[in-house]
């Protein structure tokens, strides 16, 4: 949060906050709505201006606070602040999602109210990695996703499944398995959490990460000790256990033009026309307010729905610390950048779903890992910032 030195004065902290800156298969037997949402692309056809998370970033730095802390606090009442984004969304035939910090759903409920209010998608965080869900060989624990599907279910928002295959949050045993056992814990560990989420999920980040910023492959255990092959393995090997979720190849600094994003673009070519059962691609969208032009965003999209790929903004973040001028001129900045990024997917028929990687500037990864900010919809204390009206206008086509 950029807030302690820019905002702390002027907006109230009710929770007492130590200042911080800042087709499915689209048949018919297919129970998941996705022809609502975006052009029909068969699940069988188919995330800042640096990296986001080549070390481990820091926990946030607002989950302690959370626990306990104004847990029954409803979202401030803000007036007429016109119609909630999932609203919009849903007029539009768009998913607005964002990510969900499962150690502080269960404990606040204005972060609740506000999830189920503004969005109609959710992403589970962290909760259904690889070291989470399988921290030790052969154990798996669901509970923490459990808990976002069921409260999903009960306001009616869609599931991405992330991510199945990434080098982060990867248990040590994982990485000191030779080629044959990491090949057989792989296809079990796809074959387990997928099965464990089949027909609950719209979509899964199959494979997260797996490039270079130079568009290189990732020297990740995986590429290491399997080959390139296992892309397509991770792929095939979700699409045969829940045949009806969206799979999806997920990376950053891959939004606009560049090497990584020629790089993303060729990986999804090739698999498609291997018949790798790919249904889009997730730009992540960790993004600074002035870092990247809408319109290369745009143009990277036709290219990848000229590949007959769905397109998912998938962990929308907009850093404003660095961006000079006042806090009003930075949130000003924030605003029109996310304004136009969301209107290049309301603007693209197989751009599906922006989801945001989280939604209060309470609670994200970017302070941790890139020093304190403010990135988010809403502020700490859970006011609607300009960048929200910024989506909501994108939304409406304004
Ligand atoms: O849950 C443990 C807790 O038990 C432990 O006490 C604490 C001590 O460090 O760590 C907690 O785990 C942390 C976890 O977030 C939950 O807070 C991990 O250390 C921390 O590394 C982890 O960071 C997550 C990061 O992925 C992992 O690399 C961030 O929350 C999460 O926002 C971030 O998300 C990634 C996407 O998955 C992929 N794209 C980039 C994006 C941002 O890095």
């Amino acid at each position: 949060m950029l807030a302690s030195v820019l905002l702390s004065a002027c907006l109230p902290r009710p929770d007492s906050a130590p200042g911080r800156l800042v087709s499915a298969s689209n048949s018919a037997a297919n129970p998941r709505p996705f022809a609502s949402v975006g052009p029909t692309v068969a699940p069988a056809d188919n995330p800042g201006a640096t990296r986001p998370s080549t070390a481990a970033p820091a926990p946030s730095p607002g989950i302690p606070r959370a626990y306990g802390e104004g847990a029954n606090t409803p979202p401030p009442d803000e007036g007429d602040t016109g119609p909630a984004l999932r609203e919009l969304a849903t007029r539009t035939g768009k998913l607005i999602g964002a990510a969900v910090n499962h150690a502080v759903l269960p404990h606040k409920r204005a972060y609740r109210e506000i999830l189920a209010r503004e969005f109609n998608y959710v992403t589970p965080e962290n909760a259904m990695k690889w070291g989470p869900t399988q921290p030790r060989r052969d154990q798996f624990t669901f509970a923490d996703g459990d808990a976002i599907v069921a409260f999903a279910r009960a306001h009616d928002m869609k599931v991405k499944g992330h991510a199945l295959v990434w080098h982060e949050q990867l248990p040590t045993w994982v990485k000191t398995l030779d080629a044959g056992a990491l090949r057989a814990e792989m296809e079990r560990h796809i074959r387990t959490v997928v099965g464990h989420y089949k027909g609950q999920l719209l979509a899964w980040d199959v494979v997260n990460e797996a490039l270079t910023d130079s568009g290189g492959m990732r020297p990740t255990v995986f590429l290491e000790k399997l080959g390139p092959g296992y892309i397509a393995d991770a792929f095939r090997w979700a699409h045969d256990t829940d045949p009806g979720a969206l799979l999806f190849y997920n990376d950053y600094n891959t939004e606009g033009r560049g090497p990584k994003s020629d790089a993303v673009f060729a990986l999804v070519e090739r698999l498609k026309k291997e018949g790798v059962p790919i249904s889009g691609v997730g730009l992540q969208m960790h993004i600074t307010a002035q870092g990247t032009a809408a319109s290369d965003v745009a143009w990277n999209m036709s290219r990848l729905a000229e590949l007959n790929l769905l397109v998912n903004i998938s962990e929308m973040d907009v850093r404003v610390r660095d961006v000079p001028g006042t806090r009003d001129d930075k949130l000003a900045i924030q605003r029109r950048t996310t304004h136009d990024i969301v209107a290049a997917c309301v603007a693209q028929s197989h751009c599906h779903a922006v989801t945001f990687w989280g939604f209060s500037d309470a609670y994200t990864w970017v302070d941790g890992f890139f020093g304190a900010d403010d990135p988010l919809l809403f502020s700490d204390d859970m006011h609607r910032k300009p960048m929200y009206f910024g989506v909501q206008a994108a939304l409406t086509g304004r």
